[in-house]
């Protein structure tokens, strides 16, 4: 049985909370998966007024409910929130905090701290909670959820992990980053490991390279004050492409359970070739979006959002080249790259295996043979996808390219989002799907030197225009014969 508890957003009323917190919340409540005795306490330091905050609810969720909004799951959700006004940059917000919960018996002791707040605050907030007792564990669980970022470099991470832990155990930390919710990025571990054919094939003898492409059509959606600090190789490249890659690349655990799957997804991070500060120009590239068009909209460029600074050089889109000195993998580039206002939304993971030996077919129509591919889509189309070659239908003979698809190729109504998933998995204390510090050092490890790199070079940043798909990189590829793969059915 799942126990009593209170989930506590810090932020409630920030980008993050309304998002993908509230919704994932509702959709909990609609399937009935939330602890029947659950207070959600959200924190601002705006006053609410409960009506308005009602009527705000209802009318994002129209937008949000998949299969739309019920009105009694809605009321259900409802009944369970309290408002707190207070600025969590104040230390006395805590007592008065404290004295909320002593007057409110009802509210269980079981509480789930979530920092949707600036990564700035994370330190603060905590060192403030364990001030004011809350980390203290006498009466109740106490868990804290930090957002990635984690930390804005390799040491302000170090930094930012000794300072939680002065105050919170390791088992009461998690640290989540939110693709590692998403059921086709769990898919990768189920298609790779209970699937034997594939084992032989995937390493450095049969690969030619691996893409992992995160491509959305939004800007930063009213996020300047966050995103024109931290730029897309910080924002979606050190966390989600990396987790991504991690998986992909990975040794097979021993089992599922949470430290041999980080045990491994670190392995990977270790064995990453670094990338030196002379080598960075020719494996990775940055890029900024200006004003373009899509589906028929103009949209400004990137300094034209509200909030971006004037002569701002921060990158919205980021790629690079990566190589794993493993046995696995030695000398197999990866291909990394995100971006925003690009022309789909798109993820997907595209593994490229080796030409077939041509020669058989030299006197035959077919002159080139097209490689084998297998298309992981992990949204907005989640799918597995194999590529093959085969005959043509019909004397000539002529190849084709024949799709297998597997899977989740089906339209997005059984979707579910990777809050939802996570949230449960804090509830429930299921700490597997949440990283470890040393996942997110190294991680750190692989882009702080691009970042360094990029920090020291602010004059100039090369654009592409919005709708587009991003930049000219093809530099970072190592061969003529390879490009980008857009989506799931684009060579
Ligand atoms: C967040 C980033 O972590 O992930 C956003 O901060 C990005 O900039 C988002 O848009 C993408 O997540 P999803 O689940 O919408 O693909």
């Amino acid at each position: 049985m799942v126990e009593p508890c209170t989930f506590v957003v810090f932020g409630a009323t920030g980008n993050l909370s309304r998002n993908k917190l509230l919704p994932a919340i509702y959709h909990l409540e609609e399937a009935d998966r939330l602890p029947s005795h659950m207070a959600i306490i959200g924190i601002s330091r705006q006053a609410w007024n409960k009506a308005s905050f009602h009527a705000d609810t209802e009318d994002l969720l129209k937008g949000k409910a998949r299969g739309g909004l019920k009105p009694t799951v809605l009321e259900r959700l409802l009944q369970r929130v309290h408002l707190l006004t207070g600025d969590i940059m104040d230390p006395a917000f805590f007592t008065e905090f404290n004295a909320y919960l002593d007057k409110n018996p009802e509210i269980p002791r079981n509480i789930i701290f979530y920092m949707a707040i600036p990564p700035a605050q994370y330190a603060s907030v905590a060192r403030a909670l364990a001030e004011a007792g809350l980390n203290r564990e006498d009466h109740g669980f106490r868990r804290i959820v930090i957002e990635k970022p984690f930390g804005y470099d390799v040491e302000t991470a170090r930094q930012l992990d000794t300072s939680l832990h002065k105050d919170f155990r390791e088992e009461q930390i998690f640290r989540i980053d939110h693709y590692l919710g998403k059921s086709m990025v769990q898919n990768v571990l189920v298609f790779r490991f209970a699937n034997i054919m594939l084992e032989p094939l995937w390493n450095r003898n049969y690969i030619d390279h691996i893409q992992i492409t995160h491509a959305e059509t939004q800007g930063i959606a009213g996020r300047a004050a966050y995103y024109d600090d931290t730029g897309a190789l910080r924002d979606m490249l050190q966390s989600h492409l990396l987790q991504m890659m991690t998986l992909v690349a990975m040794e097979p655990p021993a089992s599922f359970d949470a430290e041999s799957l980080r045990d491994e997804k670190v392995k990977v991070l270790k064995s990453i070739r670094p990338i030196h500060k002379r080598a960075v120009a020719a494996n990775a590239f940055r890029a900024q979006y200006s004003s373009g068009r899509n589906k028929g909209q103009n949209i400004p460029g990137y300094l034209q959002e509200d909030g971006v600074a004037q002569h701002s050089v921060t990158e919205t889109y980021a790629s690079m080249r990566l190589f794993i000195d493993n046995w696995r993998w030695r000398n197999v580039p990866f291909y990394l790259r995100t971006g925003k206002r690009l022309a789909k939304n798109s993820s997907v993971i595209s593994i490229r295996f080796k030409h077939a030996p041509q020669q058989l077919f030299r006197k035959t129509p077919i002159d080139e043979l097209k490689p084998n591919w297998i298309v992981m889509g992990i949204q907005p189309q989640e799918c597995v996808r194999i590529e093959l070659q085969t005959k043509q239908a019909g004397l000539e003979f002529i190849a084709q390219t024949t799709q297998l698809d597997a899977s989740y190729c089906s339209s997005s109504a059984l979707q579910l989002d990777a809050y939802e998933a996570l949230l449960l998995d804090v509830i429930e204390n299921d700490a597997s799907l949440f990283l470890r510090y040393d996942e997110i050092h190294w991680a750190w490890e692989v882009v702080d030197p691009i970042l360094k790199t990029w920090e020291s070079e602010r004059e100039y940043i090369a654009t592409y225009p919005a709708g587009s798909w991003g930049p000219d990189d093809s530099k970072l590829f190592d061969r003529e014969n390879q490009a980008w793969r857009n989506s799931m059915d684009e060579e």
